[in-house]
């Protein structure tokens, strides 16, 4: 059985997880993956660990992860990777990373709101299929023309 799990970024305010569930929601209407899953990068519930799990005791053997993000960034290539287990380490040691975000300065040492404590265990016979940022795709474009437009 195929599962999607959708990751979003997270959180101390509610607006992150709740897009991310809705976009899973609807995604979820359409009736291509059996399973789909929220799993939020940090500050929020389920985890990306979490999500996993819950994706292979629902019966998923294939398991296609889409980072609900723009553009790559630190998470991108280095934490989800990680913690999916498909990390090949090489942006594991890049303690100069640039700060894509605000509140990463000292995130490699303090553990206060990611999740990468967690360890996952992925059972045999189970594909993890890593995908691609949203990007410049023209769909956003046309998102940001309409918002632009005030619709
Ligand atoms: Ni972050």
């Amino acid at each position: 059985m195929e599962a999607l799990i959708l990751i979003g970024h997270g959180s101390r305010l509610p607006y992150s997880k709740d897009v991310v569930s809705k976009i899973a929601e609807k995604i979820k209407k359409k009736n291509i993956y059996p399973i789909v899953e929220v799993g939020m990068m940090e500050f929020n519930e389920p985890t990306i660990t979490q999500a996993v799990k819950s994706a292979i005791e629902n019966g998923a053997k294939r398991i296609i992860v889409v980072p609900v993000f723009l553009a790559h960034g630190n998470h991108t290539k280095r934490d989800i990777p990680k913690i999916l287990g498909i990390c090949n380490g090489e942006e594991d040691h890049d303690h100069n990373h640039g700060h894509d975000h605000h509140h990463h300065h000292h995130h490699h040492h303090h553990h206060h709101h990611h999740h990468e404590d967690e360890v996952l265990e992925i059972p045999e016979g189970i594909e993890i299929i890593y995908r691609e940022p949203m990007g410049d795709d023209d769909r956003i474009v046309e998102v940001i023309i309409d918002r632009a437009l005030g619709n």
